[in-house]
């Protein structure tokens, strides 16, 4: 498997690597699966690391990325860093693609926006639930839309043994909790089942607060 391929997460790519910011010294890639956009992401940054829990999907990432010389992969559980290999403040982009829904949304979100050095900026592209009747209408439009734009691109193609999970958060769930935890925040609904969130850590005063007891 190359990494010319096409899925629903990959279609979005574009507007996560169009979020880095210039002269981007530090990227972290959470939950990076096989590493296609941390591998991206060396591109653009003097530095891109992929984190994932998964074993499997870190040795397919080593596997796949081992010619850059600017991308590493660790395999880790970036919410549970007892050894602190992951700073708070360091990175001035993270990226986060088909993960947060993994994991406790605000738990995520703020740990995210915590690791962003200040003028640093959060990607997010995420999955979301269908609660209404108006959420199945704009995602049925998506069914057309997959079908056009997989046979343009050969197919869709999930790397093999990737962990996946349903989201439980709805649409309008996800918007809410996105304005608030990020406020200021751009958060767009796409049309292949997907959102985008882009938040800029403008001051150290506009970071997110912690969730309550923690
Ligand atoms: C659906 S896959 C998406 C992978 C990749 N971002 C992509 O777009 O192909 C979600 C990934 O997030 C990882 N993941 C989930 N929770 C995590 C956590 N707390 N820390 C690190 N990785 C996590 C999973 O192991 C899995 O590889």
């Amino acid at each position: 498997m190359s990494d010319d391929y096409w899925n629903h997460n990959v279609h979005y790519h574009p507007v996560v690597l169009g979020a880095v910011p210039d002269a981007c010294g530090e990227a972290l890639d959470i939950g990076c699966g096989d590493g296609l956009l941390t591998r991206k992401l060396a591109g653009r940054a003097r530095q891109a690391t992929g984190v994932d829990r998964s074993a499997e999907m870190i040795r397919l990432a080593r596997e796949r990325g081992a010619h850059a010389g600017n991308v590493a992969f660790v395999e880790a559980d970036f919410l549970d860093d007892a050894q602190g290999r992951f700073p708070e403040g360091k990175y001035d982009f993270v990226s986060a693609v088909a993960v947060v829904h993994h994991m406790d949304f605000e738990a995520a979100v703020t740990r995210m926006a915590r690791l962003l050095a200040p003028g640093g900026r959060l990607a997010i592209v995420g999955l979301a639930g269908n609660h209404t009747a108006l959420d199945w209408i704009i995602s049925g439009a998506g069914v057309p839309a997959s079908r056009i734009q997989a046979l343009r691109h050969g197919g869709k193609v999930d790397p093999p043994g990737m962990p996946v999970e349903d989201a439980r958060m709805s649409w309008d769930q996800v918007r809410r909790e996105a304005r608030r935890l990020l406020p200021g925040c751009r958060f767009r609904r796409h049309l292949l089942w997907r959102y985008s969130i882009v938040w800029e850590r403008r001051e150290a005063a506009s970071a997110p607060r912690p969730p309550a007891g923690d």
